[in-house]
């Protein structure tokens, strides 16, 4: 990895050192436990309006750092800071400047879109008035219909419960976004139609987005720099050009700097989750 320039510390987003999370695991009739290292010594510095990709194959680690970088995971050496506040030491402080969404998003199934917004924002204090108007207007930007709005969440296509899950994070106006594969398991309309929104929300919000996927299109497509992790570690992080020309040996996708970088393809490591 190349070294980094310094970034002024009012610039910087996030930063993480020497983070590390291992798991216990043990297989249905095996006698012992093994040790899986899921984040194996990580350090990142992100600065702000910073889109950055976190690109890998399944069971490379990727939940593992989101959640530890969303307080929701201590971790077991290192430290995450976000803004500068510890995400251990401050973690009340943390949570209420970034907002995760993950592929599960968690919501009141039998309420509507808007309904859960206002729940959301109302924790945060959010007038809700002003909640729905906000809603209404990013739900509408990310191409949900306006009857979808009025339904049962339960009742609205996967795709449309993920746009539902962004519009929520925008609405308490987060500094820093984490999305743990928000267009997995989309068509590629959504996909694009929240890609889209993605850049949309940087342009628009002051936000710095923290993006994993298993998808280099993707990664290529929005991404300012992405990190390639495998089994737990960074083994490449760059601009996609920068990744293309060191790794990609002279061709115009990420595939080729993947298959350098780890041996295979993604295609070939990942079944859809
Ligand atoms: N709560 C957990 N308990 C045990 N093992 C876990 C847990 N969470 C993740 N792991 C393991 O850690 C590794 C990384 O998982 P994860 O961070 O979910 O990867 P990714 O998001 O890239 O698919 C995997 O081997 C996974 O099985
Ligand atoms: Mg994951």
């Amino acid at each position: 990895m190349g070294a980094m320039p310094a970034i002024p510390l009012d610039r910087v987003a996030l930063e993480a050192s020497g983070l590390k999370k291992s798991f216990r695991e043990r297989e249905a009739g095996e006698r012992h436990w093994r040790q899986v290292d899921a984040v194996a010594g990580i350090d990142l510095v992100v600065p702000r309006r910073e889109i950055l990709g976190i690109l890998g194959p399944n069971g490379s680690g990727k939940s593992t750092l989101i959640r530890m970088m969303a307080t929701l995971l201590i971790p077991d050496a290192g430290y995450v800071r976000v803004f500068g506040l510890d995400a251990t030491r401050d973690r009340m402080a943390v949570r209420r400047l970034i907002n995760r969404v993950s592929v599960e998003a968690s919501f009141f199934k039998k309420l509507t879109a808007t309904e859960n917004l206002a729940y959301a924002t109302g924790l945060y204090g959010v007038s809700n008035r002003e909640s729905q108007q906000e809603a209404a207007r990013i739900l509408e930007r990310l191409g949900l219909p306006a009857q979808k709005l009025r339904v049962p969440l339960e009742q609205l296509s996967r795709g449309q419960q993920q746009k539902v899950a962004i519009a929520r994070a925008l609405l308490t106006s987060p500094n820093l976004m984490l999305l743990d594969e928000p267009t997995t398991g989309l068509d590629p309309k959504s996909r694009r139609e929240v890609q889209e929104f993605i850049l949309e929300v940087r342009a628009t919000h002051d936000a710095t987005i923290i993006i994993s996927t298993h998808d280099m299109e993707e990664a290529d497509r929005i991404c300012d720099r992405v990190a390639i992790i495998d089994r737990g570690r960074f083994v490449a992080l760059d601009t996609p050009k920068g990744l293309k020309s060191t790794y990609g040996q002279g061709g115009d996708s990420l595939e080729a700097v993947f298959f350098n970088l780890i041996g295979s393809t993604l295609e070939q490591d990942t079944i859809d989750a």
